[in-house]
């Protein structure tokens, strides 16, 4: 039986392989895609996610236009994918299919009323139209199987040390709106996302998928982790795949449930995910945080899924 998602993303390189990965998977049945700002205007994201969803045969795909701003704050873009969204890549033709009629929050909702059974949804970018979704359509919760979101940071460790991750302090009000939506969530963040780097024996094992499909995604990989090494000094992480893979395989990763609270009153941690591994604030557990992964057998996934 597939898993039928709805994957929610801002492409951004590391969105559009979860995007290809999900559509190649005969375990998924992607009933649709939204688009989100983030790491680029909503124009581009929304652009990137027809020309990808094109260039990989999923025209049939319904695609849905969302925010072009986060709930309350202003748009701060993300730098990790170029002015494009999708930079360093042969320019994939555009697409000549619409969007939706409908904005994202509410094909969202069309979406999940019409399902036949709970769809996951798979949210890769900021979650401002599913914090959105849960304030204008909360009745459609229960059509919510679960969340499984790429999110967060939670263990401080030295080997990197940052306050925030990107999708959550882009839009740290819609996220408060999703953790505590009482909707099974699993936050897959920068702790376990951070191990499933591309560096030169991932781009060896890449180079050997000598296909269209899979020299696009080298070209994408290439930008992604010469900008990630410019920045960050290591290579590219894949974030967003990792997310979608923990839906195809949830052995992948481990996971702990926690009480989390996103920061928003900070001057300099808003955005940041807070979670209270001690009960000391002794409130309920209200997701699932990604604790460990094995790199590994992602990587053997992913290359499998580029090959077959
Ligand atoms: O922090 C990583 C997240 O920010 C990923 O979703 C990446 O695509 C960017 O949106
Ligand atoms: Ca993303």
């Amino acid at each position: 039986m597939s898993i039928p998602i709805i994957l929610d993303c801002d492409p951004g390189h590391d969105d559009a392989i979860a995007l290809v990965m999900a559509h190649r998977s005969p375990d998924i049945d992607l009933v649709g895609v939204t688009t989100v700002c983030g790491n680029a205007p909503i124009e581009a994201t929304t652009r990137n996610a027809l020309r990808v969803m094109d260039f990989i045969g999923a025209e049939e795909v319904p695609i849905a236009r969302g925010c072009y701003r986060p709930l309350a704050r202003p748009l701060r873009l993300g730098t990790a994918d170029g002015p494009s969204g999708l930079d360093g890549t042969p320019d994939l033709p555009d697409s000549d299919r619409a969007v939706e009629p409908q904005h994202a929050v509410d094909a969202l909702a069309t979406w999940l009323r019409e399902a036949p059974e709970p769809i996951t949804l798979v949210p890769t970018g900021p979650l401002t139209n599913i914090g959105l979704l849960f304030l204008k359509h909360p009745d459609v919760k229960p059509k919510i199987k679960e969340i499984v979101l790429m999110g967060g940071v939670f263990y401080r460790r030295s080997e990197y040390f940052t306050p925030t991750e990107f999708n959550i302090f882009c839009d740290p009000e819609a996220a408060a709106i999703v953790v505590d939506s009482g909707v099974p969530t699993t936050m897959v963040g920068l702790d376990v996302t951070m191990q499933v780097l591309v560096e030169e024996p991932q781009f060896e094992a890449l180079r050997e998928i000598d296909t269209p499909l899979g020299r696009v995604v080298l070209d994408w990989l290439a930008f992604y982790e010469k900008l990630h090494r410019g920045t960050m000094g290591v290579g590219g992480a894949l974030h967003d795949p990792l997310a979608l893979a923990a839906v195809l395989d949830p052995s992948l990763i481990e996971t702990r449930p926690a009480h989390v609270a996103v920061d928003l009153r900070g001057t300099v941690t808003f955005g940041a995910t807070v979670a209270d591994f001690w009960g000391e604030r002794e409130l309920p557990d209200n997701v699932r945080i990604a604790t460990s992964v094995d790199a590994d057998r992602f990587f053997a996934l992913l290359y499998k899924l580029l090959r077959d």
